[in-house]
């Protein structure tokens, strides 16, 4: 009885809202072209599907500051946590890679096609053709990709070209390097393991302690495994003081880049004979250095690696960490 009583409820539904159910089964509708207009928004990166109408880069900022500046920031530099949006240039193949729509997205299409569908966050799909060709617009001045005066339709929405495009490709190497084997095979039990990520072979996928991708890190990138394990040591087995835990991030944020890696002649963090002569001139000569910076043998150090927001105080913290993790 309560079976025929739901099914009569679905009949009287389908009738009031005067769907016809269609194809063999009995259900479900033809869409109409209206219907697949509404899902069929997607920009193509040759401009196909990109809607008439126009925006200037004037007019998408007032909307760009009244809908996204709240979470993406004034200049798209990103509040607290929420998505950066312009910047980032040179940093992809750093330890610290910003992808932004400027440094990283390979198509401008994609930019509309991504503000179209899905921001402002909390009112996905409200805006106007006109408003996203201002805002995108907008979003390309923030990155210094277009003028100013930079006026956005279809024809001249195609024409940009992303800095980072060309690093998109097809990637046509082939993933498995060796070949197969039919006949005579070697004996699996006599394989050995003999490439190792700079002569150690990779237990994690961070190198302990050191905030640092165990494929990336370039402390040492000979694979001279004895120099490798003293210096493992030496960043990760010493306790280090207070003002160099406090150090240590000031040196994450203003040093790193060169001190990791040896750039333009700097010390390498953890290099001890690199370190050992200079820790030699006593802390008030490295801090002073490090402060005021210098011209050395090896190159020249800015003053406060040119991080001028940085006080004295984290640059002493951070001179402290580098030098204990470098003893
Ligand atoms: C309430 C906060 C909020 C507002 C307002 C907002 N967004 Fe977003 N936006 C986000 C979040 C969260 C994401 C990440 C979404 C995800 O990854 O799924 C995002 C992602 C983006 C991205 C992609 C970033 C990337 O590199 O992946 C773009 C571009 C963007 N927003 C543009 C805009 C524009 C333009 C506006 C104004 C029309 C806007 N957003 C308004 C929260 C917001
Ligand atoms: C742009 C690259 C660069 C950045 C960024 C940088 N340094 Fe240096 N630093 C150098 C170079 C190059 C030297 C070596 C100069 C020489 O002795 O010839 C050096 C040397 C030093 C020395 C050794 C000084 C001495 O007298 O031997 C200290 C300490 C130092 N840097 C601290 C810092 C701190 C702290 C920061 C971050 C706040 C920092 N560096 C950021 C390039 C850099």
């Amino acid at each position: 009885m309560f079976k025929y009583l739901r099914f009569s409820v679905v009949v009287v539904a389908l009738a009031v809202s005067g769907i016809v159910p269609a194809g063999p089964l009995g259900i479900g509708s033809t869409a109409t072209p209206e219907m697949i207009a509404g899902w069929d928004i997607d920009i193509r990166p040759d401009g196909v599907g990109l809607p008439p109408g126009q925006g200037s880069v004037a007019e998408g900022e007032l909307l760009y500051e009244a809908k996204c500046a709240s979470c993406h920031g004034l200049f798209g530099e990103g509040e607290g946590r929420w998505p950066v949006l312009a910047g980032g240039e040179g940093t992809l193949d750093t330890l610290h890679p910003e992808k932004t729509v400027g440094s990283y997205w390979p198509y401008a299409s994609t930019l509309w096609d991504y503000i179209y569908r899905a921001m402002p966050y909390t009112a996905p799909q409200s805006l106007s053709n006109e408003e996203v060709y201002s805002i995108a617009a907008y979003v390309l001045y923030l990155n210094d990709i277009v003028e100013e005066d930079f006026v956005s339709n279809k024809e001249t929405f195609t024409q940009v070209k992303m800095p980072n495009e060309e690093n998109f490709f097809i990637d046509n190497r082939p993933d498995v390097q060796n070949g197969r084997c039919f006949e005579n095979c070697a004996d699996p039990s006599t394989f050995k393991i003999v490439t190792t990520i700079n002569g150690v072979t990779p237990t994690g996928h961070f190198k302990e302690d050191s905030g640092v991708a165990a494929n990336h890190y370039e402390g040492n990138p000979s694979a001279a495994s004895g120099s490798e394990l003293r210096i493992e040591k030496s960043v990760t087995k010493v306790a280090l003081s207070k003002e160099a835990l406090l150090g240590r991030g000031v040196y994450d944020k203003a040093c790193q880049t060169c001190h990791n890696s040896g750039i333009a002649g700097a010390p390498k963090l953890g290099d001890v004979s690199g370190w050992v002569d200079r820790i030699g001139q006593g802390m008030d000569t490295l801090n002073d250095h490090a402060i005021n910076g210098y011209q050395g043998a090896d190159g020249v150090m800015p003053a406060k690696g040119g991080n001028m927001a940085l006080s004295d105080d984290d640059v002493v913290n951070a001179v402290a960490y580098m030098v204990e993790a470098s003893r």
